[in-house]
């Protein structure tokens, strides 16, 4: 009886194909999504800054080609290797080798390629995997905020509670900046319970590009030495970008941490490809035949011309690279001179950037910026409580033209408000992005800035540095840096050429 009135009320024309999620009928979301339906920060700013026009410093992926040898590596796989049939299920040979030999040197031990190594489709699914195996219902597991917010949401779909314990920006200690964050081992400490089984560990840090010391490191490790139970996930894809002589030390390679650490990285942030997902997992024994067993069921093997293209760039890539020693001390370079260049960018505008040590993020102390009232007054479909530093990021990627992210979809309901006077902006972009950027918000600063990042991006052109960004704007569709380009081939000059593509830079 009930089976024949639900056929014929389907038949009746009733079937919703349009709204998410349902509760009933066919197109029944599972009861594990829902905590999920919110749309997330990046589906409102990623749009947000598309339909706007404003230049995205918002999502952290680097917005230029990947080097030539990681591109020939690619080419070199499904080529010359033809590595393009499924591959071994715990990851490619010649890329766990490598890694073997690599986290050998780097944690002062033997790690074994077939046991103690797994590659996984990029950072994201090693914790997804990692999560799945460690975790149950009745288990915790701490992250310490602000943080990346996938770790929460795999918690949850693992059936675990998160227990937050925030970094505090401890001002006018020790050598500023991103060192200021500080995690105090007395809170984490009270966080963990008999329940407690992860606790995820980011070093260097997102959002904030903390590195964490080797004496924090050895405060955590005394504390996990009190706790048999926790195990330690080192979140570490920004182990190669550190800055000013920051040391990235691993907590795997402190006495008696190895049997308490699963580290989790990834090529993506290391070779600008963040779409190869290549990541992998490091760690004892039974801990990586745990999301060996639960990758066997879940993707069975990771796309093997991306893990074998990987394994040829890891090799490559200590050699010399544009007169650099190796194509690491490249990256940090680039790296650290993007991150002036966004530092004085954001104090033009009257922001007091904590300058990272890592990563290609800045947090903003934002306390002296004016947010209009109406967008304190708006909710969106992610915010619908709305909060000052989530209405300070629309109204600059609305009305100035820059997007950037709110840092409190880094923080748990509770923790929000430490984000109220914070924003997060990203560097991983092209110079004639961030000097575009630049200009734009030098408006906030008054005249004077303007001249000042005006000048400063022509300089850059002048330098030569931008005879790369010119034609790279060009590629990219960038009109304005295009022109730079072409005023300079019409002979008007190479520093006329770069006020002209500025004063299209600037927003009315
Ligand atoms: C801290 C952190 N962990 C992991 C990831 C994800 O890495 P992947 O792209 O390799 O999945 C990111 C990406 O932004 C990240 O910031």
């Amino acid at each position: 009886m009930a089976a024949s009135s639900h056929a014929s009320k389907l038949s009746d024309g009733e079937l919703d194909s349009k709204s998410w999620p349902q509760t009933s009928g066919p197109y029944e979301t599972s009861a594990r999504l829902l905590p999920f339906v919110t749309k997330t920060v990046w589906e409102e700013f990623t749009p947000l800054a598309k339909s706007t026009g404003a230049v995205n410093l918002g999502q952290g992926f680097p917005d230029w080609a990947a080097p030539d040898f990681v591109k020939e590596a690619m080419v070199n796989a499904v080529t010359i290797r033809n590595d393009n049939q499924y591959t071994r299920s715990a990851g490619h040979p010649s890329l766990v080798q490598k890694l073997a030999r690599l986290y050998s040197g780097w944690l002062g031990r033997a790690v074994d390629w077939e046991s103690e190594v797994t590659v996984t489709v990029g950072a994201t699914e090693a914790l997804f995997a990692l999560t799945q195996s460690l975790l149950g219902a009745e288990d915790e597991a701490v992250i310490l905020e602000p943080s990346f917010d996938i770790y929460a949401a795999q918690i949850t779909m693992a059936g675990a509670a998160s227990v937050r314990v925030p970094l505090r920006l401890v001002e006018g200690a020790g050598p500023g900046g991103a060192a200021g964050w500080k995690l105090d081992p007395a809170e984490l400490e009270a966080a963990l319970t008999p329940k407690s089984r992860l606790l995820i560990l980011n070093t260097p840090h997102n959002p904030t590009g903390k590195v964490f010391t080797r004496e924090e490191l050895e405060s955590i490790a005394r504390i996990v030495r009190a706790h048999p139970r926790l195990v330690v996930l080192c979140d570490e894809v920004y182990e190669h970008l550190t800055y000013d002589g920051a040391e990235h030390v691993r907590l795997a390679s402190l006495p008696g941490m190895w049997d308490r650490c699963v580290t989790v990285s990834s090529s993506g942030k290391t070779f600008s490809v963040t779409g190869w997902k290549v990541g992998w997992v490091v760690g004892p024994r039974p801990l990586v035949r745990s999301v060996m067993t639960a990758n066997a069921w879940v993707q069975f093997s990771v796309p093997t011309p991306t893990q074998s293209a990987i394994a040829e760039a890891l090799a490559k890539a200590d050699s010399p690279y544009q007169g650099f020693p190796s194509f690491y001390h490249f990256l940090r370079a680039q790296y650290r001179g993007k991150r002036d260049r966004l530092v004085r960018a954001l104090r033009r505008a009257g922001m007091r950037p904590i300058v990272p040590s890592a990563g290609f993020f800045i947090m903003a102390q934002t306390a002296g910026s004016t947010v209009p009232d109406k967008y304190m007054a708006q909710s969106t479909p992610s915010c619908p409580k709305m909060t000052r530093d989530w209405a300070l990021a629309r109204h600059l990627t609305i009305d100035h033209g820059v997007a950037c992210i709110p840092p409190s979809a880094f923080y748990c309901a509770e923790n929000k408000p430490l984000a109220s006077s914070l924003l997060r902006f990203a560097f991983c972009k092209t110079d004639s992005e961030l000097a575009k950027a630049a200009v734009r918000l030098a408006a906030i600063g008054g005249a004077e800035a303007v001249s000042e990042a005006e000048a400063e991006a022509a300089a850059l052109v002048a330098e030569g540095a931008a005879g790369a960004v010119a034609s790279t704007g060009a590629a990219l569709g960038d009109a304005s840096f295009g022109a730079v380009h072409l005023a300079a081939a019409l002979g008007v000059g190479v520093a006329a050429g770069a006020m002209l593509a500025l004063s299209l830079a600037r927003r009315t």
